[in-house]
């Protein structure tokens, strides 16, 4: 039977990493879940990337909406940050922490400017009791722009990978 996915993620500077939700969303015929922090991030961009080196130093939680998503209908959970000071946006952290990933597919992506860090692994390390499909760190311009520079071809394969990696779990 066809595995039911879900796509989760945060975007805050462009819409980047909704670019990419979206693109593997239609391709895993999946619902999407927007992740959003209505109590943070309403400064301009500097303040934003100085506020959050620290909140990431000291591991700050911020309270997101949807608060709990039922991840029970779902046997594909793709995750996707933006990177943020090497490793996941907070909200991002926030819901990886208060959600239970045994037994399930993972997906994890990020967006960057150039430093991938260690975001995907970060997502890998939250997700105790999963099994992990291909995951994909896209490059976007090094000015925080939405300028891709991945290139197409290697998202398309990554999209690819991921549906019959899909595909392959179901028949087996
Ligand atoms: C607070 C903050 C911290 C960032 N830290 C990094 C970083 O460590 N490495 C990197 O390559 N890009 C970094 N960036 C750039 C973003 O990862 C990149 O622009 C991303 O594609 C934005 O995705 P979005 O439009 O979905 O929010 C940072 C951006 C912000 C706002």
């Amino acid at each position: 039977m066809a595995k039911k996915a879900l796509v989760v993620y945060f975007t805050w500077t462009n819409g980047n990493t909704e670019r990419i939700a979206q693109a593997l969303q239609q391709a895993l015929q999946a619902d999407l879940l927007k992740i959003t922090a209505p109590d943070d991030y309403h400064e301009d961009y500097d303040t934003v990337v100085r506020q959050s080196q620290e909140e990431i130093r000291r591991g700050y939680r911020p309270r997101i909406e949807p608060a709990q998503a039922d991840l029970s209908a779902y046997d594909i959970i793709a995750i996707g940050s933006p990177t943020w000071w090497y490793s996941v946006a907070p909200p991002v952290s926030t819901f990886l922490e208060t959600h239970d990933f045994t037994g399930k597919l993972v997906v994890p992506f990020t967006t960057n400017g150039g430093w991938p860090g260690h975001a995907i692994n970060d997502i890998r390390k939250a997700c105790a009791g999963a099994t992990f499909l291909p995951d994909l760190a896209v490059k976007f311009d090094s000015t925080g722009g939405s300028q891709l520079v991945s290139s197409p071809e290697e998202i398309n394969r990554w999209i690819q990978a991921v549906v019959k990696a899909a595909d392959q779990q179901a028949e087996g």
